[in-house]
């Protein structure tokens, strides 16, 4: 579906004139790429520069990152967020140097199992440090590739990420890492996220069916997030002396296996509680209510009032 020489050529040849330069792009080093595509998942360039200079420079190779006490790596972290993200590192800096000799291997079915590298950052160590020919989709891929195909799918669904990673496998050229960040550069700065993209500097322009029809800000697709479902619960503090009550939960679905104060579905009176608390052997001396409370999760959402007993 793709078109080697519409589509390939002219995003190459723009690529090669309209690169930004990144500290850690052209270095053929596959650790540097590696960290920098784990900061960009949620940093902005710019912002990632600082922090993967200071970061290389202290930790400047795999051996250093498995090494590295973890309170400093968190420390070169802070700012960053998503401190998971820094912990995978680190854990997948000490597989690495178990059992691939302290190197990122050239393999991206071996880079997808490690800790933290899922299909894009695979793709992008892959491709860029490597020169293997695999895709590197991420979010600015997918809304370049829906607008060139004017193309409504919903782009959270698994599924059309891999369509469009076939698609991709499909022309890969000579140049893997190029062309898959030239359709990354492409996505943060000319079909770009918010308000109308450059098309008129867009080397796409000419097969784009979403410029063909003006359509442009009709894609990407995604579905809404489902809203969250809410569980109303009265939460039972029972206290006897110094000790509470506590339940476990099952050693499935939500906080499994962790420990909580007993409750109710629902919300409930005192005089309800009481006689709950009385059917299962429990007399109960005083009761008194305490202030409302919420939990979000992911989810759902917990809205809870409760007592101490
Ligand atoms: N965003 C994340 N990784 C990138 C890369 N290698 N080039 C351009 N933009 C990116
Ligand atoms: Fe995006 Fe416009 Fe280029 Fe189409 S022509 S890919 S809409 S920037």
């Amino acid at each position: 579906m793709l078109k080697q020489d519409q589509f390939v050529t002219p995003l190459l040849a723009w690529y090669d004139k309209n690169k930004r330069e990144m500290v850690w792009r052209d270095r053929e080093n596959a650790y540097y790429t590696w960290i920098s595509e784990i900061m960009l998942q949620q940093t902005r360039i710019e912002a990632a520069k600082d922090y993967f200079v200071r970061f290389t420079e202290e930790l400047p190779d795999i051996r250093s990152l498995a090494n590295v006490p973890q309170e400093r790596l968190l420390k070169l972290w802070e700012g960053l967020g998503y401190y998971n993200r820094a912990k995978n590192l680190q854990k997948t800096a000490k597989i690495l140097v178990e059992q691939y000799g302290a190197e990122l291997p050239a393999d991206y079915e071996k880079l997808l199992a490690l800790p933290g590298i899922g299909p894009y950052t695979a793709g992008a160590i892959a491709s860029i440090a490597y020169g293997i020919k695999v895709p590197a989709v991420d979010g600015n891929v997918l809304r370049v590739m829906m607008r060139y195909q004017a193309s409504l799918e919903d782009i959270s669904k698994i599924s059309v990420r891999r369509r469009v990673e076939g698609e991709l496998t499909d022309v890969m050229p000579e140049r893997p890492g190029d062309f898959n960040q030239a359709m990354m550069e492409i996505g943060a700065c000319v079909c770009i996220p918010n308000g109308a993209p450059h098309c008129e500097k867009c080397p796409l322009q000419q097969i784009c069916l979403a410029y063909a029809d003006g359509t442009q800000l009709q894609y990407p697709n995604k579905a809404k997030a489902k809203e969250r479902t809410v569980e109303e619960k009265t939460i039972l503090i029972i206290r006897d002396a110094e000790l509470a009550a506590l339940h476990k939960r099952p050693a499935k679905g939500l906080l499994a296996g962790m420990y909580e104060f007993p409750s109710m579905k629902g919300y409930h009176t005192a005089e309800e509680v009481k006689e709950y608390l009385a059917e299962n052997g429990l007399q109960v001396l005083r009761i008194q209510p305490l202030e409302d409370a919420k939990h979000i999760f992911s989810h759902r959402e917990w809205h809870m009032k409760g007592y101490l007993i």
